[in-house]
């Protein structure tokens, strides 16, 4: 069943999870609402795909965890940090966060059961469980109807804590929009136009959101797939952030999402990465 969704979801065929991702699945803390949108199949499929990539996947999380090491360096002070996205870990450098801030706090829609055990052994770490979009409950009350509109997303987490002197969107970013969009794809007939401005918005909202929080604030995001031959060659690009704007980054990079061999011989998925360690003196 599960794996029957995991292929249903990403079109790309996964070997079947384990039957400890299967408890996993069951005993991970997730509201019905979230379950039913994917976000818990979601992050369980990160993990597979992590497993089945994990060589090709190396670089991309290091490059992530460098980017966030270098940016606490530009914070004078250091009492919390916030990373949104947090999920496995992968790509969050723990250590040196806990070793740097009073305090950190990991945000993210779904905490994977080692995650949360993590936490309450570690002193200095505290988990919130929450959407950052704001919209999924609202969402799933409208996308039976096609009279109600879909909601917005106004996200306010965090912006009025004087004490964060942190904050990290990690990886995140073109997440907002993909399981609420396979979501309402499964539900009532929309227009194809209505779907693809909610899932904009969603992605404009946060890159506004990043700008209203305190302290030093960074992205790491992926901002576009690209399909790539056997030599190297791009085949196809598609914008997987509907037309929003990141700001300018301080270094972007492939991350080889898909190698080769792992759906096609003849061809990989790669996404190209962006990076802005501090997004409030980036320019535009
Ligand atoms: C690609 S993963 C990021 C990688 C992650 N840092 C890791 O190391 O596993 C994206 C994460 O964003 C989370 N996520 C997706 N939509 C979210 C939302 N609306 N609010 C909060 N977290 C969300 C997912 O649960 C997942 O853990």
């Amino acid at each position: 069943m599960f794996f029957v969704c995991s292929v249903a979801v990403t079109g790309i065929s996964t070997e079947p999870p384990l039957i400890i991702e299967l408890f996993e699945s069951l005993l991970t803390p997730c509201s019905r609402a979230l379950r039913k949108v994917g976000y818990l199949r979601g992050q369980i499929l990160i993990k597979v795909r992590h497993r089945q990539s994990r060589r090709a996947w190396q670089p991309h999380l290091d490059r992530t965890q460098q980017l966030i090491r270098d940016a606490i360096r530009l914070c004078p002070q250091r009492r919390k940090a916030v990373i949104l996205g947090s999920g496995l870990l992968l790509d969050i450098p723990l250590g040196d966060l806990r070793r740097a801030f009073r305090e950190v706090v990991l945000v993210d829609v779904v905490h994977p059961l080692k995650v949360t055990l993590l936490a309450k052994w570690l002193g200095n770490v505290r988990l919130v469980r929450a959407d950052v979009t704001g919209t999924a409950e609202d969402l799933i009350r409208v996308a039976n109807s096609q009279t109600l509109t879909l909601p917005r997303s106004t996200p306010m987490l965090f912006c009025d804590d004087p004490e964060v002197d942190y904050v990290a969107s990690v990886n995140l970013l073109s997440q907002l929009p993909h399981f609420p969009t396979v979501y309402l794809d499964q539900q009532q007939d929309r227009p194809e136009s209505e779907v693809d401005a909610y899932a904009r918005q969603l992605v404009e909202s946060h890159l506004d959101y990043l700008t209203r929080l305190p302290g030093v604030v960074s992205l790491i995001t992926d901002v576009e797939k690209l399909k790539v031959d056997r030599n190297g060659r791009v085949l196809e690009r598609f914008d997987i952030l509907y037309g929003a704007r990141v700001p300018q980054p301080d270094i972007e990079w492939i991350w080889q999402h898909v190698p080769l061999n792992r759906l096609s011989k003849d061809f990989a998925y790669h996404r190209r990465v962006v990076a802005i360690k501090n997004v409030k003196a980036a320019g535009e």
